[in-house]
Formats: structure tokens, sequence, C-alpha cells
């Protein structure tokens, strides 16, 4: 793997490797790499979950981080992505990761940069670690995806999440269908059908919810008038009538008492915390993978389970 920009480009065995190789660092193999790798994770957009968490994968993995701002870059001198990426490149740094918030932003830099480049995220368009990631959790819940009825609710048309996980839930066998305000899901959707709320959270193995992506929004959706959660998102009412094993999941950030009431958030159905410990594991096996393709980048292996 050479670089990782969407989830449509691993493979199912590629997909497999990943998480069980996550597993085995979330058991305590570790990996370093045999010369000193040098990444740099450049955030365009807001961020605490990827950005803390691809950093501490990092530091497990013995790689020295360079620090970026884009706050304090000479972005904002009008320097473009490409100019930074290839200022980066050519002052050393092995692998990029980038977040930022034109879809497919990577298509401009993908033949031309000769160093690897993990996205983070882009636009409305893909967050395959945060997919990833997803997958590991629902993987240690059911065993399989084959048959899973997996509901993504809420703001799905401008999601990166949810079209990161449809794809490859719908690859791996799951069913995936999708709720929330109507005027936010795509008829032309192939990935799977609309529900509506309450079915969709009655039926399902796994309820993701969505944050609504107001930055992402031409028309603000008026929340003032608190109804959201009611019409669209996880009452306490709802998740009583949840299957007995099935699983609350978000990718954060969450906006309690909007998507999801307040006092389900760390409920026993929950996995939203385990989903942020699980995504450190992930970035360092999407880490390891990339930097192995790299020159010299294959290392040293040491199985020290916990
Ligand atoms: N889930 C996720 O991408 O969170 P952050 O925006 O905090 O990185």
């Amino acid at each position: 793997m050479k670089k990782l920009l969407t989830m449509n480009e691993l493979t199912i065995s590629e997909i497999e490797g990943i998480l069980h190789e996550a597993e085995c660092f979330a058991n305590g193999t570790s990996w370093i790499p045999k010369q000193l790798t040098t990444v740099a994770n450049l955030f365009f957009e807001p961020s605490t979950r990827t950005k803390s968490s691809f950093e501490m994968a990092e530091r497990k993995l013995g790689l020295e981080v360079i620090p970026f701002d884009a706050g304090t870059s000479s972005v904002l001198k009008g320097e473009t992505l490409y100019d930074t990426v290839k200022t980066l490149e050519a002052i050393g740094v092995n692998a990029l990761i980038i977040r930022h918030e034109q879809d497919n932003y990577f298509d401009e830099l993908n033949e031309k940069i000769g160093i690897p480049i993990i996205n983070a995220g882009d636009g409305c368009g893909n967050h395959p670690t945060q997919s990833l990631l997803d997958l590991l959790t629902i993987k240690q819940e059911f065993k399989s995806f084959k048959g899973l009825k997996i509901a993504i609710i809420g703001d799905v048309r401008h999601s990166r999440v949810a079209k990161s996980n449809a794809e490859a839930l719908t690859r791996l066998g799951a069913n995936v269908v999708f709720s929330g305000p109507p005027e936010w899901f795509d008829r032309t959707n192939s990935l799977g059908r609309y529900e509506d709320i309450d079915h969709a959270v009655a039926t399902s193995d796994v309820v993701m919810l969505l944050r609504i992506q107001h930055e992402r929004h031409i028309d603000k959706y008026d929340q003032a008038n608190g109804d959201y959660l009611e019409k669209f998102g996880l009452t306490k009412q709802r998740e009583k009538n949840m299957k007995p094993d099935a699983i609350i999941m978000h990718p954060a950030p969450i906006n309690r008492g909007v998507e999801i009431d307040s006092d389900l958030v760390e409920c026993s159905r929950s996995r939203i915390f385990k989903q942020m410990e699980n995504g450190v594991f992930i970035r360092m096996a999407v880490l390891k993978n990339v930097l192995e393709q790299t020159e010299g980048g294959n290392i040293h292996e040491n199985s020290n389970q916990k």
C-alpha cells in the first residue's frame, strides 16, 4: 500500500490485513522503522481525534513528526496546497497526512508528489482511516460483517464518514441503510436505501449517528427550535427499541442533545470511545503499511504480547 486516499482503492484482503495488524498493535506488537522516518500532519480543517491519534500512532512507531500549523504557515500568504506539499517533500519529509476542505484534494497531488499521502479527510468526500477504525470496532463486536444491518443516520449528504463506511461495509457484505432529514439524503445513492428513523433504529445491529456538518451547509439547518433530536436523533425512547445486542457508534465530535441524547453517549451500548481508542491502532497499521512500501522502510518487528 503506497498511499491511502479512499476506501475503494483497498482490496478486501488489504482491509482485512490492516484490521489484523491493528489488532496486533492493540495486543502489544511493536514495529519501528530501521532508519529515521519523518512525517508531517497537514490539517487545514479542525480536528481533535484524527490529528491526535495520528500523532499518538506516529510516536508509538518512533517516527519524527514535523510540526505544521496551517494557521501560521505560508498558506496564509497565498501558497497553494501543491506548493506546500512540494516544499515538505523537498526538505525531507517521508510521508504526509493531510486533511483538507476540498473534495478529492489529492487528485492534483497524486502524480506529482513522490512521497506517500494518507488522507485524513477531504471535504464531503472520504475519511478512510475513520472507516477502518469503525470496521475494527464492528468486527470486534460481531466477528464478521456479512448480513449485519448498519443504519447511518443524520447528515448523510455532507458526511465523508458515511460515504467511506457505506462503500466499505457494502463490499464486506453488510446491509447499509440511511436515515435522517430526507433532504440530506441523495435518492440516487446506490450504497443503501432510506428508512424511517424508528424502523432503522429498531432493526439494525449498528446505529451510527452523524453530526450535522454545519460548515458544509449553504442553507443552515435551524436547530434553535430544538426538534432535531426528536425528529432525527437517537432519543432514550428509540434506544429502548434497539435490538438487544445492537451497538451505538458515532465518529465524533458529538453534539450532545442534537443527534444523540447526552445520556446515551456513554451508555452500555455505546462504542464511541472504543472507536477513538481503535483509531490509534488503525493509524499505526496504516502508517506501517505505507512506510513499508517506501525505500528502506522495512524494519524491525517485535511481537511483545501484552
Ligand atoms: N472523527 C473525526 O474525524 O474527528 P475529528 O474531526 O476530531 O478529527
